[in-house]
């Protein structure tokens, strides 16, 4: 059964909004570890509008679980992940304009790039993941280009309003979860996974991992964060919460 990512960008995001000291994210993310998380994520964004630096290198120093750090192929953002070397990194598509990250990467338009920075990432033994739509062509693109793990983009399931999209799309993310294992990659799958839309997720043959950001920590706000990551951790694996 799926383990359970937690991306903390928000606890970052309340924190910029008086651009003060708290809510701290390191301290979130080691209480999200103590309540059973397997891994963190966190999204250096170019604009930095919510994790910083000084996060991320207190993140890879203070955290016992993995720490998959999300990030743009943007030269200054590789170089930073090259210097930190965390043990995953996730790479995403970005633009300024948006509210989260709305697409996956283009792997077959963005090949060249996306080669050049996986290559200098993988020779610092950093541990890649493409963030791409459940599409045999893209997942075709990962595997030329070395890359072990793909994170497929849920928002297509996510944002669905009728029962046969909703289908639609689950389906259409199990044939693709078949289908990258069968070639030897790693699925995971995130974005938009809620308290009432994640366990059909976890139940798909071959899921990997779960990566949930933006309900655990509005669910935190009314419950608090040991408990919002526990419910999570037991839908995310599959059982009932
Ligand atoms: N996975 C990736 C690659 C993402 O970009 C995001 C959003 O930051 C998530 C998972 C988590 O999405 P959400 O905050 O909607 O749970």
């Amino acid at each position: 059964m799926p383990l359970l990512g937690v991306n903390i960008d928000h606890v970052a995001t309340i924190r910029q909004a008086r651009r003060e000291f708290d809510p701290d994210p390191v301290k979130a993310a080691l209480m999200c570890q103590k309540a059973g998380a397997d891994s963190i994520v966190a999204h250096l964004r170019e604009d930095r509008r919510h994790i910083h630096d000084q996060d991320v290198v207190r993140l890879k120093k203070e955290l016992a679980i993995r720490f998959n750090l999300e990030m743009s192929i943007a030269p200054e953002i590789v170089n930073i992940a090259c210097r930190l070397r965390p043990v995953q990194a996730t790479l995403v598509p970005e633009r300024r304009q948006e509210l989260t990250t709305e697409g996956g990467l283009d792997v077959i338009g963005q090949f060249r790039r996306l080669k050049t920075a996986c290559a200098r990432m993988q020779d610092r033994g950093i541990e890649l993941s493409l963030f791409i739509a459940p599409d045999k062509a893209q997942i075709d693109k990962t595997i030329a280009l070395g890359v072990g793990i793909v994170e497929f983009h849920t928002g297509c399931y996510a944002t669905a309003k009728t029962s046969t999209v909703i289908k639609k799309e689950l389906h259409k993310l199990t044939v693709m979860t078949a289908y990258a294992r069968s070639a030897g990659l790693v699925v995971n799958a995130g974005h938009g996974l809620k308290y009432d839309n994640t366990r059909p997720v976890a139940m798909i043959p071959g899921m990997y991992e779960l990566n949930i950001g933006h309900s655990i920590i509005a669910h935190a706000v009314c419950v608090g964060l040991d408990r919002a990551v526990k419910q999570m951790r037991v839908l995310a694996s599959g059982g009932t919460a």
